[in-house]
Order: C-alpha cells, then structure tokens, then sequence
C-alpha cells in the first residue's frame, strides 16, 4: 500500500526520513534557550494548560513559530528531506498544502494519562484536510510515551481506549496523521527527573481561500497564529 493510501484508509502513515535534516530545528532550539534568537525570528511559549493534579508532576512547553522567518525554519527542513512527501500525502494539491503551524513540544517528568482530542477540530474542515506530522527531535528514550490513536469515531467516547493503537517514536521516523479526524494523545509513561522528551511538529491545513477563515479560527482557539503563504519550494 503506498503511504498515500495507507493515509487516506486508516488517517496515519510514517515517513523515514534522515535524522540529520532536523539539524536546523536543534539549533533553533538552542537559540530559544539561549535567548540567542534573530531577531526575525519570533518564537512564541505556551506552558501546558491542564492545572489538574495529575499533571503537575510533569512540565510541557510548546515553542511555536510566531513571524514568517520562523515558520520558514520549520518549512525549509520539511521541504529539504523525505517529510515532503506529507504535502503530497494530505489533500489533494501539494501547492495549497502548506505548514500553517509549527511547534518544538518540550516535556520535562512523567507524563499522566493523556486526554484525547484532535488537533484541527472545526465543523467545517473535513478529513484529508489538515494534519499533523511529530518526530523526535533528540534520541529518543526507549520508554517514553509514544502517540496513542483510537478507531473509535469521534462520538464514540466510550469506544476510544478499546480501540486504541500506540505509535512508538523512532528517530528518523515522522507520524503524519489527519489533524481533524485522527483522535490521539500523548502515551502515559514514567520518566527520570531531568528526562527531556522533544519532539518536532509541523500542522498543516489546505489553505484554499474559501478554507483560511475557518483555519483562521481553528488558530485563535490553539492560540497559535496560522502562515497561509507560499512555502519558498513549491
Ligand atoms: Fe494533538
């Protein structure tokens, strides 16, 4: 099955991909900590929001591409290696298949169960319409969480941990999924203080006009500015 076929059957598919390639993304994310970032490049923090007690043992941070040069770093690594082919994937033309977001997810402890969701929820954008690509940044620990996605269709809430799949994270590997139909969350796990689990995501959406409000919106509720313009490699 091609992974264009596998997408579109089951809403996920895995690309490989050299690990080398993200090396402008790690240096971005040094850049951030170092507070060392041109000046172009605005980069944007969220801390989780779920103030339950059972995440307060565990620290997320999203870095989000905030100006179109930063967005460019994310777009730029994508379109230099085998993660293209996502553009290709999703949608039906890789023209208006754009990054619209991009982020470095950064999570420090243990993490809880997970509360599930899709990423791109709004009623008017379909399947095959947005998705979401995650890969690790750094080498990646052997026991922490992967992705869980369910088969469960979205009403069915009952349903969603019986038919649940794990997704382990390999380096090298993307986990491209449908941003608005595949429901999943982050796999619970246990991990040593000081344990940093980083991955890379890249959120696309089809940026035909009559779809830009309706992104625009899904934007405003993730607090994340949307990039609807022209990657530099058509
Ligand atoms: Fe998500």
């Amino acid at each position: 099955m091609s992974k264009k076929e596998e997408f579109l059957n089951s809403s996920v598919t895995k690309l490989a991909f050299s690990f080398d390639a993200l090396d402008p993304i790690r240096q971005l994310y040094y850049d951030i900590l170092d507070n060392n970032l041109h000046p172009s490049v605005d980069i944007g923090i969220k801390a989780h929001e779920d103030y339950s007690d059972e995440f307060k043992s565990v620290s997320m941070r999203w870095y989000f591409a905030k100006s179109p040069e930063a967005i460019k770093i994310f777009r730029d690594v994508l379109d230099g290696c085998e993660l293209a082919l996502s553009r290709d994937i999703i949608g039906k033309s890789r023209n208006t298949m754009r990054v619209v977001q991009a982020n470095i997810i950064e999570t420090i402890g243990s993490y809880p169960t997970g509360r599930w969701h899709s990423d791109f929820h709004h009623t008017k954008l379909g399947t095959n319409e947005s998705g979401t690509l995650l890969t690790p940044l750094f080498p990646f620990q052997p026991y922490f969480g992967g992705l869980e996605t369910t088969s469960a269709h979205r009403d069915e809430y009952d349903a969603y941990d019986e038919l649940a799949t794990v997704h382990k994270y390999q380096e090298g590997q993307g986990i491209l999924f449908d941003g608005t139909s595949t429901i999943h969350r982050t796999q619970s796990y246990k991990a040593y203080p000081g344990d940093k689990r980083i991955l890379v995501c890249w959120q696309f959406g089809c940026t035909r006009d009559e779809l830009q409000p309706v992104l625009t919106e899904v934007g405003e509720n993730n607090g994340d500015p949307m990039f609807f313009h022209e990657h530099d490699y058509a």
